[in-house]
């Protein structure tokens, strides 16, 4: 009889990001992405904002981060807040074993039972339907740099909450409290 072989999913530990996971996270993003992920719209909105702790996760396997999620706060016609989701990312040796889905979920859900309103990420849309993201309307949201309309995708916590904001998606700046 064959033993059942632990999937990858079944063996990591779910867990908020720690300072000390930077260095990991940024191999992960560089095995990924690779440089041409600093030309992008959706980094430099990031860029020099803390990602919110409490939603911002990594997968660890035996020890080593695979996996990372984050979510940065975000600005949407000057005063409406929501979050941006990204990078997601896991480590290639390791993709397509549940990981990205896991993390996914759990970020998600942090962010529903935290109040967060709207989530907004650049991405396939076929990856994150599941979590109920959808394409946004065309004009909806401005981007202070180039953004593939169908990869501009929004999910909301709360629903309605997409029809209510508008305008262009900036940094919050605002320390958390
Ligand atoms: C995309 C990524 C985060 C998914 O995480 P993962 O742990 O490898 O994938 P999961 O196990 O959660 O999901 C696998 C499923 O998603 C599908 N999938 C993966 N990437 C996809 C994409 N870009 N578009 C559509 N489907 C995708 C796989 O085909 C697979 O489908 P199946 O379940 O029907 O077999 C990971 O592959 C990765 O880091 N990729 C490179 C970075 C990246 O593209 N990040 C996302 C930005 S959009």
């Amino acid at each position: 009889m064959l033993a059942a072989v632990p999937s990858a999913v079944s063996a990591c530990v779910f867990r908020r990001e720690a300072p000390a996971d930077a260095a990991a996270i940024e191999a992960i993003h560089e095995a990924t992405f690779g440089p041409g992920r600093f030309a992008r719209t959706a980094f430099r909105l990031r860029e020099g904002v803390a990602s919110v702790a409490a939603l911002s996760l990594v997968a660890e396997r035996q020890g080593q981060v695979v996996g990372s999620v984050r979510l940065t706060p975000i600005l949407i016609g000057e005063t409406a807040p929501a979050l941006l989701l990204g990078p997601l990312a896991v480590l290639p040796e390791l993709k397509s074993q549940g990981i990205g889905k896991a993390l996914m979920r759990r970020s998600i859900d942090l962010a529903r039972q935290d109040g967060h309103r709207l989530i907004v990420l650049v991405g396939d849309l076929p990856y994150y339907w599941p979590f109920g993201f959808r394409t946004v309307p065309p004009g909806k949201l401005g981007f202070p740099g180039p953004v593939d309309p169908a990869r501009l995708l929004a999910a909301e916590l709360v629903p309605g909450t997409l029809a209510s904001v508008g305008g262009m998606v900036r940094a919050d700046r605002t320390p958390a409290a």
